[in-house]
């Protein structure tokens, strides 16, 4: 705290490629206002096409700290990342810390702050799938419920954390891949040469991704995941782009399993370049939990390869469809939703949640001053 009772220091941590995206706009808003930010990094994403690349495309100062924990199970990776940011935290004894999503990075990091008696803020609070089998709605239920301020995106998630009764003051702030979006998507019509690279048309093809644990360790799934989309994209006579996650290359190599000729799997992309892949597909097919919310404010209609989502916003607003797994409802939820015309509204704020998540904690005891106006 300053000699006044202001902010004077908050950490940040973090450690996967959407962690990078929707903790830039908070970086960058401490810097704006004179706040000291303490990065740091737990290494969970290392490769440079989900880690510096996203540091150097979005201008953000390098860590403070990268604790390099890697990939390791659950249970060690978090275990070894608890430990080093306690250190960490130890150190600096920063006013709050803030976590972003629900990644073992996440867990983590709220939960060092927590046994270090540090106020915790967890920005998207209060998405819940339903499904404790994934290992993230176990680590947002567990932040949630260890965190002072609670940055709820929208509405639907401030009622799930009411009906928790979580501790911690809750605030709508709308999510920060907004503000992202709002300061990179023109940068992206402008300068990305993706559609050239990939040799695609505006409009003439459609994008994958796919990464998910529960869809992709498992190669049944995995292979009805490729089987539905292939399908579509053959009956439509389009093309599909996969940039595809090291976790899903990783299992296509191990279970032996090919990608059908109608998809063309690539390097991940870098952010510039996913952005305007994102907006010029006819349709996008995914299990990302990113990805339904930027086609969703992109305005690019979106099938989600899930049983269950906790982005329900985006199936209301009519912006996303939930296909589960079945070829055949893969094909179906695709002839719905090709050709949708975006007029859904956003349901993810005004591309203002950074500034409203700092207002919140330089008032301190006055979060309510600082929400969405709904
Ligand atoms: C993690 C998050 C997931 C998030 C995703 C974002 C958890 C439990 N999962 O999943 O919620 O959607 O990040 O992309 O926190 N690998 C590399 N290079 C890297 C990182 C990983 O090659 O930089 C490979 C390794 O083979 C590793 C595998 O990907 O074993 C999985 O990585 P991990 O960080 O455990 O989970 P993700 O699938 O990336
Ligand atoms: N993304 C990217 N390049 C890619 C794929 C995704 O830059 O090749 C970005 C995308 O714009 C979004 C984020 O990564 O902001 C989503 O991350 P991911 O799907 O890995 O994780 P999730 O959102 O499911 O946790």
């Amino acid at each position: 705290m300053t000699a006044d009772g202001g902010l004077s220091q908050v950490a940040i941590v973090l450690g996967t490629r959407p962690e990078i995206i929707k903790c830039a706009p908070l970086i960058k808003a401490c810097d704006r206002r004179g706040v000291d930010c303490l990065l740091v990094h737990t290494g969970q994403h290392y490769s440079d096409d989900l880690d510096q690349v996203f540091f150097d495309q979005l201008e953000l100062p390098a860590p403070d700290y990268n604790l390099e924990i890697g990939s390791r199970s659950h249970g060690e990776q978090t275990g070894r990342m608890l430990e080093g940011v306690e250190d960490v935290l130890d150190e600096h004894a920063p006013d709050v810390v803030l976590v972003q999503g629900d990644t073992n990075s996440v867990l983590a990091g709220a939960l060092a702050a927590a046994k270090s008696n540090i106020p915790v803020g967890h920005v998207e609070a209060g998405l819940r799938s339903f499904d404790r089998d994934m290992p993230e709605e176990v680590n947002r239920v567990v932040t949630d419920h260890v965190s002072e301020y609670l940055f709820a995106p929208t509405e639907e998630t401030r009622g799930y954390l009411e009906r928790e009764s979580v501790g911690g003051r809750i605030v709508v702030t709308g999510n920060t891949i907004v503000d992202s979006l709002y300061e990179y998507r023109e940068l992206a019509a402008e300068k990305s040469d993706a559609l050239a690279e990939l040799g695609v048309e505006e409009g003439e093809f459609y994008l994958l991704t796919a990464h998910r644990a529960e869809n992709v360790d498992d190669p049944d799934n995995f292979a009805r995941l490729l089987e539905g989309v292939s399908r579509f994209a053959r009956e439509t006579d389009r093309e599909v782009v996969y940039p595809i996650h090291p976790r899903a290359r990783s299992r296509l190599d191990e279970f032996d399993l090919s990608v059908p000729e109608e998809i063309r799997a690539v390097e991940p992309l870098d952010f510039l370049d996913f952005l305007r892949a994102e907006s010029a597909a006819a349709l996008a097919f995914t299990d990302s939990g990113g990805v339904q919310e930027e086609t969703c404010i992109l305005g690019t209609p979106c099938v989600t390869l899930r049983y269950s989502t906790e982005r329900p916003e985006t199936a209301y607003v009519g912006a996303n469809c939930l296909a589960g797994l079945d070829p055949d409802d893969v094909v179906e939820a695709g002839s719905t939703m090709l050709g949708k015309a975006a007029d859904w509204d956003v349901p993810f704020g005004d591309g203002r949640a950074a500034e409203r998540i700092l207002d919140t904690l330089a008032a301190g005891t006055e979060p309510d001053a600082a929400e969405v106006p709904t």
